[in-house]
């Protein structure tokens, strides 16, 4: 996730671009840059680290008086953050600059076709890539629209660009296909950003700009075309009544909820490149040259570690890889933990500098031990010092409580389970189609079904706020779900709530239910649902109340019954993952407590 910006018009541009820039700093951070073109030239300037490093090179320079000019910060997908990789990045002869959010899913094999052609690439971006596919298709096509609708059209993947040419320094072009872009109309002047609160000082008219459209936009007027024949597009701009607060959060009431419902996007883009759009390939290069372990040790904190042990499901049942899952506090100071030939360290971290998990990676990597990463922030130190990492590609998670993160984190693990399950054929490749097929259409799937478990979740929230005491029970894959809904809800609303593995309650739990004692369970559409039902059964005997999430048909006698759509296990946890959180949200927001900053925690916590 990064954000672009574009402006033309009649202010002097770069400070309305950098301006802008601060107000999307919340997609990505690493890295910034602005370009504009002058007297027949395209001048960037481009900075690795905070906009505030940017702005300082800006301004020991001297002031420029472009009227037309558009900038990037970076949340690195493709190579390290560096300044070489940050944007805008330029045309090999610097006719053109381009930003870019997204991923082109097929930039290797354009780059190998330009490189055939003698171009020359000083990034390791799919961008650099894109900007050069254009400026080599100009040569055949009448203008610049036509070539850059043509190099859009042959590069696969999600995107926002914004194109700025020498030859018109008053012209910008951008074009959307599965990122966001926005247009906004002021009164001359013209903008294109990422996100509304970008230029939401300016102007509050805006075009929601469609995936294939194109739109070329000058100080006094725009043209909207679609990508695929550049036939002309008519729409009228609506104008948005957000402040800028709520701007920010796309409108939700908190980031949290906002990062609940970009999970469908998550898994778009956790997909991307990875799982070929047909078929039943999965692309993992960052694996291909290890070899499969013999056994697997995940070490994680948190959220992250629910992941981990969810992940284990898949990876032992899809590709008979042995996994033990450990919290990074307690792995690092037990002792010696013998480790055998073959055996790989698979660390999982949302922001790659939680202290325990480094400190574990540390260790294992002392012991001799190759170390995997499973992290989010490209450049993190725990992405810097594993001997391979894969990243999950989710964009900043600004509330503090991780929701997204987790859901990129069972994605790219059921990736994993897939690419070694093909390596030691213990998936038939029809089977394994299937289940891609599944991860293929749990984006549609949530996004139809999102606002409804919204709703359950508010009416249930209302219901059950006033409990001091919460059971999330599961078995199986569900397990580590009912630790991470206990662990959603204690951590923001403050009530104690405790995830147990429904067969153990028999074991002492049980003895703490009564009715102002309330149980969420995961009685979910598989295997074990008779198992869960009778633990259900056990509950409700001792006059405990039950909320269970269950799918449509499943029948239960529990005072709450939570029906979301069926989905072969495990995959059902990613639609089971939304509505604890959501449930938790609510609970949270109803009682008053502050979501997405809530109280002693820390997003990350880099200390012992
Ligand atoms: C903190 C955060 C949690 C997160 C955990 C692990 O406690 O509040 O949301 O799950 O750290 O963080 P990591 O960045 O390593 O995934």
């Amino acid at each position: 996730m990064c954000g672009i910006i574009g402006y033309v018009g009649h202010r002097p541009a770069v400070p309305v671009v950098v301006e802008g820039l601060e107000r999307l700093e919340y997609r990505g951070y690493d890295s910034a840059g602005v370009a504009w073109a002058l007297r027949g030239r395209i001048h960037v300037t481009r900075a690795k680290g905070k906009l505030a490093a940017l702005k300082e090179k800006l301004a020991a320079s001297p002031a420029v008086t472009a009227t037309c000019a558009m900038g990037h910060t970076r949340w690195a997908t493709h190579g390290v953050p560096a300044e070489r990789n940050a944007h805008p990045h330029l045309s090999n002869d610097r006719s053109l600059a381009l930003v870019h959010n997204g991923i082109i899913e097929n930039y290797q094999e354009l780059k190998a076709e330009l490189s055939a052609r003698g171009y020359v690439f000083h990034s390791e971006t799919d961008t650099e890539v894109l900007v050069n596919l254009i400026a080599e298709r100009r040569k055949s096509e009448p203008d610049l629209l036509h070539a850059f609708a043509r190099a859009l059209r042959e590069a696969h993947g999600a995107y926002a660009v914004c194109l700025l040419d020498c030859a018109e320094p008053d012209t910008l072009y951008a074009a959307r296909m599965s990122a966001p872009l926005i247009f906004g109309l002021g009164t001359g002047e013209n903008f294109v950003a990422s996100d509304i609160p970008a230029f939401l000082p300016y102007t509050r008219r805006v075009l929601f700009l469609e995936d294939g459209e194109i739109v070329r936009a000058t100080a006094s007027g725009h043209a909207l075309f679609r990508l695929a024949d550049l036939s002309p597009v008519g729409r009228e701009p609506q104008t948005i009544q957000w402040d800028m607060q709520a701007a920010q959060k796309d409108g939700y009431r908190h980031f949290m909820l906002k990062e609940i419902f970009e999970q469908p996007r998550v898994i778009t883009d956790g997909l991307a490149g990875r799982a070929a759009p047909a078929g039943d390939g999965v692309l993992l290069p960052e694996l291909a040259h290890l070899p499969v372990p013999a056994r697997l040790h995940v070490v994680a904190c948190g959220t992250s570690y629910h992941a981990g042990l969810w992940g284990r499901h898949l990876l032992e049942s899809w590709a008979g890889i042995p996994v033990q899952v450990e919290i990074a506090s307690e792995f690092r100071y037990r002792e010696s933990p013998r480790f055998g030939e073959g055996d790989m360290a698979l660390v999982i971290s949302q922001s790659g500098e939680t202290a325990d998990t480094l400190a574990a990676l540390r260790l294992m990597k002392e012991r001799g031990m190759p170390v995997l990463g499973l992290c989010n922030v490209v450049g993190s130190s725990i992405a810097r010092e594993a001997q391979a990492v894969l990243f999950t590609q989710a964009g900043p998670e600004i509330s503090v409580a991780s929701t997204k993160a987790m859901c990129s984190q069972m994605l790219t693990l059921a990736l994993m389970a897939l690419h070694w399950g093909e390596r030691t054929d213990t998936l038939e490749p029809a089977r394994r189609r299937e289940l891609l097929e599944l991860l293929r259409s749990l984006p549609a799937l949530l996004d139809d079904n999102l606002p409804e478990m919204h709703a359950t979740a508010r009416e249930l929230a209302r219901k059950y706020a006033q409990a001091r005491n919460f059971f999330y029970l599961g078995r199986g894959h569900c397990f580590p779900l009912a630790l991470e809904g206990a662990l959603k809800l204690k951590e923001l609303s403050y009530i104690h709530a405790e995830g147990y593995a429904a067969g153990e309650m028999k074991h002492g739990p049980i003895a703490l239910v009564d009715p102002s004692f309330p149980t969420f369970a995961l009685a979910l559409d598989d295997a074990l649902f008779p198992k869960v039902k009778s633990n259900i059964e056990e509950v409700q005997a001792r006059q405990g109340k039950v909320i269970a999430l269950t799918n449509p048909g499943m029948e239960l006698g529990t005072d709450d019954v939570w029906r979301i759509p069926r989905l072969p296990a495990p995959l059902s946890a990613f639609a089971a993952l939304p509505a604890l959180q959501l449930f938790s949200y609510e609970v949270a927001d109803y009682l008053g407590k502050d979501v997405d900053q809530p109280r002693n925690l820390a997003k990350s916590v880099t200390v012992e």
